[in-house]
């Protein structure tokens, strides 16, 4: 037993542990999105953050940084391969995103992940206080919530899942489906990006675990010691016992589980006061020089991942200069594509296929001079972020599936003048909160091109109108009210009376 009263469970840590060719060891910020809404949370709040330093080593000691105690988790070279390149991130993730990708089932990665999971949730438990809430993070742990309550029946438990939840008939692929279900009841509350995941979540409870549910709970049959497992049957409806006709005496002992939409969010206000900096203004304007002073600036950025639609997005690109509706060197598109997961052959196929067209488009539409991408395989710290937002006429997001993208809301944050237009996929989290975009369905390549060239001339008026909405949204709904509603929900105690009938 521990002495914190808040621990998070993530499988990163919010820095990276980088050894330089030298042999020196240096901390690096973590990518994507979960580490860049978290860290803010948990800055002054001196709680316990329990994680992976990022690279295949000894987990160093303990360090104290920002407020937050850091705990890493070590991964053997094996682990890093099975348990995250491997069931992570080739089973769950692609998945989890509507199999955009197609996701492999390996035995040995799933006990990895077993394995992995059960290291964690020891992690949490040697630094939860008695009664402590535990708030464990996404995907690659969702097995932790059932593991620590094993342990420590004491504590609060709670899950979000930061990518999304898919439909029963996709989620059933699973060979696992029962146990990863399991694992999540674990918790006491389960937060997803939109109601969507919440609500396929509580699908797979009756279909894969034959549990009840109603409105947002799940009815969740205590295990006695003794007695079999409680989800040992694929359909509880059928038997005798718990469920079905009559009032089951046990009833009242069973627990409740609440899963439901809690939208993530950023920082916005430090990313304003970032943009709003002198010399963030002054990058930005160095930034459009460098581009050659074109008319329009168009701007993606992501993880170079396959959920992002980066191939659809420079297909409409491509297809907008050979029609002429825009022309280089007049528009100019940057597109970050951040380094990630490399290892894995979906990512590199990616990778391989992006710099491809890239450089299709640039050898039909360039001249000496004047490239109409420009094509970033590199990651950046907030300050040269908030520069490119700036500097961006026109935001890209694309995506296939999205949990939240948090891309789209650091854009609006940062564009005080209420200039600028975003393009916003419809299947990112974030089009539910953001509908003065320009909402758009990434596979309609034609309606996707409309969306780009209209957005390219829109009038500043619009611009602003639409700008204003949805930085009065993004300012309201930022991340502190994020964890807020989630942490206040994870205090209160599901009221037993709901599912009684
Ligand atoms: C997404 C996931 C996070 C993950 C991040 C970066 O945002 O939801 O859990 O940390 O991508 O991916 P990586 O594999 O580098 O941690």
């Amino acid at each position: 037993i521990g002495d914190y009263d808040f621990v998070v469970v993530a499988n990163r840590l919010p820095l990276d542990r980088v050894e330089e060719p030298n042999g020196e060891v240096s901390w690096r910020r973590s990518p994507g999105g979960l580490v860049s809404a978290l860290e803010p949370v948990m800055r002054g709040t001196s709680g316990a953050w329990v994680g992976w330093t990022g690279s295949a080593d000894e987990a160093p000691e303990p360090l104290d940084e920002a407020d937050m105690h850091l705990v890493p988790v070590a991964l053997s070279e094996d682990e890093v391969r099975n348990y995250y390149e491997g069931f992570s991130n080739a089973t769950l993730w692609p998945l989890y995103h509507d199999v955009i990708a197609t996701p492999e089932f390996h035995r040995a990665w799933w006990e990895a992940y077993v394995a992995v999971n059960r290291r964690f949730a020891e992690a949490a438990a040697q630094q939860a206080g008695t009664g402590a809430s535990v708030w464990v993070q996404d995907y690659q742990l969702q097995l932790v919530p059932g593991m620590l309550r094993e342990r420590r029946p004491d504590l609060r438990i709670g899950f979000f899942n930061h990518i999304p939840f898919p439909g029963y008939e996709i989620f059933a692929q699973l060979p696992w489906r029962r146990q990863i279900v399991q694992g999540l009841l674990g918790a006491d509350l389960l937060g997803f990006q939109r109601q969507g995941d919440a609500t396929n979540f509580l699908r797979a409870c009756r279909r894969a675990a034959g549990l009840t549910t109603k409105g947002s709970l799940v009815r969740v049959p205590r295990g006695k010691p003794g007695e079999p497992d409680p989800f040992d049957s694929p359909i509880r409806g059928g038997r005798s016992g718990r469920s079905g006709s009559g009032e089951n005496p046990e009833a009242a002992d069973d627990r409740l589980v609440r899963a439901a939409a809690f939208p993530i969010s950023i920082d916005s206000a430090a990313f304003e006061e970032i943009a709003r900096r002198p010399e963030v203004k002054e990058r930005s304007a160095e930034i459009r020089a460098a581009l050659g002073q074109p008319e329009v600036v168009l701007l993606g950025v992501d993880r170079l991942d396959y959920t992002k639609g980066i191939l659809h997005r420079l297909k409409a690109y491509g297809e907008v200069l050979a029609d002429g509706r825009l022309s280089s060197p007049e528009a100019v598109l940057v597109l970050v594509a951040s380094p990630s997961r490399e290892r894995v052959a979906q990512y590199q196929l990616l990778r391989d296929e992006v710099e491809v067209t890239v450089g299709r488009i640039n050898g039909d539409y360039g001249e000496v001079g004047s490239a109409p991408v420009h094509y970033l395989h590199q990651s950046y710290p907030p300050e040269e972020m908030a520069a490119l937002y700036l500097a961006a006429d026109v935001m890209l997001v694309t995506s296939l599936r999205d949990g939240m993208n948090l891309v789209a809301k650091e854009y609006v944050a940062c564009r005080y003048e209420e200039t600028g237009a975003l393009v916003l996929s419809e299947f990112t989290g974030a089009a539910d909160e953001l509908g003065s975009a320009f909402v758009v369905n990434p596979h309609d390549i034609d309606g996707l091109k409309d969306a780009i060239t209209r957005a390219a001339k829109i009038a500043p008026a619009e611009a602003r109108r639409r700008m204003r909405s949805m930085r009065r949204r993004v300012r309201e709904y930022d991340v502190a009210r994020w964890a807020g509603t989630f942490l206040d929900a994870l205090g209160r105690e599901p009221n037993a009376g709901q599912l009684a009938e």
